[in-house]
């Protein structure tokens, strides 16, 4: 279903923040294909109102979040790379941008969105099947606590755990800088909201994580810095998912 996915192996982890320490991994083969996603999604006797998704890469336009009955928790925050990116990289120079056709052909607007899919990436069958509206990206949203309270992503192409993994593509936000954008999102809250409000709105929510394939296309196998003698792929792997325990207990 999808077309051009960069991915060969990347890792998922699905945390609610409330437990933050000794996540589990699986491998994204472990998932569901979106279409099949899709199928079960379409045999859920719920109807869900889309929000229309911004065109134009304009930080003022609007993302409207229509109120829905009975979401399941009230955020889900995204994080990672071009497998969950719904439009960070429109904002950014770099050659990793999936704005124009036949990106978005099949997604709900028709258009391209930033989605390196030509439909829905699998955070958008997420967000619906958890009852929210599609979460919008970090830097396509007003910054209005009314935008960002279903939650944000701050996925960015290209991007990966090691900081420099694909910078020759040009700019995106690493991962470290997307948790830092995280966390200052949860200052917003705290100021807009107070603190237990935004402790119990973070704690309901889900946190999904979808980041290491580049640490390998664009640093392992290129064998920057000649990584390639100081570890095998399975001891990088664990490299990279202790780096990412790391950043997430700070
Ligand atoms: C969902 O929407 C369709 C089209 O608007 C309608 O025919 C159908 O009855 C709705 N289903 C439910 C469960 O509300
Ligand atoms: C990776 O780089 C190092 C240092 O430059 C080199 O010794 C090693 O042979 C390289 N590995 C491969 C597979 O090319």
């Amino acid at each position: 279903m999808s077309i051009s996915l960069p991915l060969l192996l990347f890792f998922i982890v699905v945390v609610t923040s409330g437990a933050a320490t000794d996540l589990p991994m699986t491998a994204a083969a472990d998932l569901p294909f979106p279409n099949e996603l899709a199928k079960t999604l379409s045999q859920t006797p719920t109807n869900f109102t889309l929000p229309p998704i911004s065109q134009s890469p304009q930080p003022s336009a609007p993302a409207p979040a229509p109120p829905l009955p009975g979401p399941l928790v009230p955020a889900l925050f995204v994080l990672g790379d071009s497998s969950v990116d719904c439009g960070t990289n429109n904002f950014l120079g770099t050659f990793a941008r999936a704005d124009r056709p036949p990106y978005g052909r099949d997604f709900d607007t028709h258009s391209p969105t930033g989605r390196f899919s030509n439909g829905r990436i699998p955070v958008d069958y997420l967000a619906l099947k958890l009852g929210l509206p599609f979460v919008p990206s970090y830097l396509g949203q007003t910054g209005s606590i009314k935008d960002m309270m279903h939650g944000v992503n701050f996925a960015s192409a290209a991007s990966g755990i090691i900081f420099s993994s694909g910078s020759e593509l040009g700019q995106h936000v690493s991962f470290s800088q997307q948790v830092q954008q995280l966390a200052d999102t949860v200052q917003h809250f705290i100021l807009q909201m107070g603190e237990d409000s935004t402790a119990k709105l973070i704690s309901q929510s889900v946190v999904y994580i979808s980041i290491g394939v580049n640490d390998y296309i664009h640093y392992y196998l290129q064998n920057e810095s000649g990584v390639q003698k100081l570890y095998l792929p399975w001891g990088f792997a664990q490299f990279l998912a202790s780096n990412v325990r790391q950043e997430i207990k700070v």
